[in-house]
């Protein structure tokens, strides 16, 4: 299987849209629809260049009009044959060929025998003007260097960067290589194209031979999916303290909190230790106070937004549930024991900070620390306290409990035990809606009037009382709010704020199927959630790409829904394996 997962996405990637990566680089080629010519864009926030932490998304790209050319300097039409490891571009002149040298270096192929070139655009200057006159920054150095004679070399200015056209002598396998950013100490002068293009494929063969098996209707969006896993990782840099997978490098550039605990749910089966580095990314921009920002970049972490509101900002507390996840795969102690005190620090924050009315229910500040952004529950103000947010902290105090015991600590893992019971007993106290049957969320004591699947969240506490648990699965299973083809949508269809293409206002989103699969799983609901991941497979398998959310009546992905996401993937591949191991055991069962 290993090797067929590589060559299965032979012409998968369509570079016009997605872009030709590679682990750990921050570089990202695209070909222009439409044009023979590649741009190449930075998964860079550059925040020194322009202090606002979105300008990377409209910033344009580094390189443009990347052109192949012939001896005269005239740019050849191409069609592209794209791989993991390697883009060919055939034209008229033969075919050229495009693969990472290494992180910082893009290694050209030109035909062999031929006399041809390249030329392209490049703007290392970055300026604008200010209201008191104006700025000129640098973006970063570009250095590009070829294996065999020059013919000529041309650096023209134009439009505020320049051009470059560089032709070269006929030779057998030549290469010119383009480094963004600090050259390799080493040299960047590629022996050849060829050799760039081996030790390309070599890598992602071997990061393909690890991946574990799974049936054979889930191969194609398994490949893809791991692709994505690979790609989408960057190397350390600046306040990124490991290597680690950014959500998507086309629309979100930095490290969020609970992506990566959903990250590390795939790399746990092909790098243990990757999968234990997203969470330790995470927690190395630790605050003082034992509070985790919501997301680290380079040159920075978000702890604060103003808008729509000014408060602190983190994410749902998973990362304990996902280091159990990790150890459950690849038992290491050491571990449990290194992230345990931080662990217990980011809990201690919660219930220290975030419980204005002392109540021991936890409360969100600002909408995003939910991971939620716009949801209808935060439409009737702030702070709200809400069943999702207090189930993530029951399952926390759960795994402490388990980690705890685990490291020897069993008095430690009983009060652990004992919270997380409290917990739920808070949330059916003040929380529960009886003549709704549903968990509510408050606002200053008054409910939310908004019916989500975060309103049955506490499900996941495996700790309810059998009448609250069957009004809850009633709600869940009701097509008129929950259940369909396109499950869960994130408002129930039936309340007036549905809106079933607006992000967190309608929208599926596969990483809450899978904290419900994981309830299910654990209040022995085992066939509802054999159908509730097999939905969910089937809903990722209906597109050539992974998106970030899925409309919730159609299945497509709207186009404000990022593309090769990060935790879809990641939860593709995890519940890939497990309804692969699912069918495998009863098929042994039947035998
Ligand atoms: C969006 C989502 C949030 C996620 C972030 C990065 O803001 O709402 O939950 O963590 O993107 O993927």
């Amino acid at each position: 299987m290993t090797s067929s997962l590589l060559d299965s996405l032979h012409n998968r990637l369509d570079i016009t849209r997605v872009p030709f990566s590679d682990r750990g680089s921050r570089l990202m080629v695209f070909c222009e629809p439409g044009a023979d010519c590649l741009y190449v864009k930075l998964a860079e926030r550059l925040t020194v260049l322009q202090p606002d932490i979105d300008a990377y998304r409209y910033r344009p790209p580094f390189i443009t009009n990347l052109c192949f050319i012939n001896a005269r300097g005239a740019p050849l039409g191409f069609t592209v044959e794209t791989w993991p490891h390697v883009l060919l571009f055939h034209t008229e002149l033969g075919d050229f060929g495009l693969t990472f040298h290494h992180d910082r270096a893009l290694t050209f192929g030109l035909p062999p025998g031929k006399t041809a070139g390249l030329s392209f655009h490049v703007a290392p200057q970055f300026w604008e003007k200010t209201e008191q006159g104006g700025v000129f920054k640098a973006i970063r150095d570009l250095t590009y260097v070829t294996n065999t004679a020059i013919l000529q070399n041309e650096i023209t200015p134009e439009a505020g960067g320049y051009r470059v056209a560089l032709i070269v002598d006929a030779g057998e396998d030549v290469a010119v290589t383009l480094t963004v950013g600090a050259p390799d100490p080493e040299g960047d002068l590629s022996p050849g194209f060829h050799a760039a293009r081996v030790a390309s494929e070599q890598r992602w063969r071997a990061w393909f031979s690890r991946v574990p098996p799974v049936a054979e209707r889930y191969l194609d969006a398994y490949a893809y999916a791991w692709w994505i896993m690979s790609n989408n990782l960057i190397n350390p840099q600046g306040r990124v303290a490991y290597e680690a997978m950014i959500p998507s490098k086309i629309s979100y550039v930095g490290l969020w909190l609970w992506d990566s605990a959903m990250h590390a749910l795939a790399y746990r089966h092909v790098d243990p230790e990757l999968a234990r580095n997203q969470l330790r990314a995470m927690l190395a921009c630790q605050l003082d106070d034992g509070m985790l920002p919501d997301a680290v970049y380079d040159e920075g972490v978000i702890s604060e937004i103003d808008h729509p509101i000014r408060a602190e900002v983190t994410k749902p507390p998973i990362l304990a549930w996902a280091a159990l996840k990790l150890h459950e795969t690849d038992p290491d102690l050491d571990f449990l024991k290194e992230i345990y005190v931080p662990l217990v620090r980011w809990n201690a924050w919660w219930f220290a900070m975030n419980d204005d009315d002392v109540d021991g229910l936890a409360q969100y500040n600002h909408p995003y620390s939910s991971g939620l952004d716009d949801s209808p529950l935060w439409d009737y103000g702030m702070p709200v306290e809400t069943p999702d947010l207090n189930t993530y902290l029951c399952v926390q105090m759960g795994s402490l409990a388990i980690i705890a015991e685990a490291l020897g600590m069993d008095a430690e893992g009983a009060m652990w035990r004992r919270r997380a019971k409290a917990i739920v007993h808070r949330m059916i106290e003040d929380l529960w809606d009886e003549e709704a049957g549903v968990f509510r969320a408050a606002h200053h004591d008054a409910p939310v009037p908004v019916i989500t699947p975060f309103n049955l969240y506490p499900l996941w506490t495996g700790q309810l009382p059998d009448d609250i648990l069957q009004r809850l699965l009633d709600h869940l299973t009701n097509p008129e709010e929950f259940w369909g083809e396109f499950v869960l949508p994130s408002v129930a269809r039936n309340d007036p704020h549905f809106e079933p293409a607006t992000m967190w206002r309608g929208p599926v989103w596969v990483n809450i199927n899978y904290f419900f699969v994981e309830a299910l799983e654990q209040i022995g609901a085992h066939a509802l959630a054999s159908v509730l991941r097999e939905k969910t497979l089937a809903l990722v398998m209906r597109h050539p790409s992974i998106y970030e959310y899925y409309n919730a009546e159609t299945g497509e992905p709207p186009v404000t829904a990022a593309d090769i996401f990060g935790w879809t993937a990641a939860v593709f591949i995890d519940l890939a394996i497990q309804a692969s191991a699912r069918s495998s055991d009863d098929e042994g069962e039947q035998g």
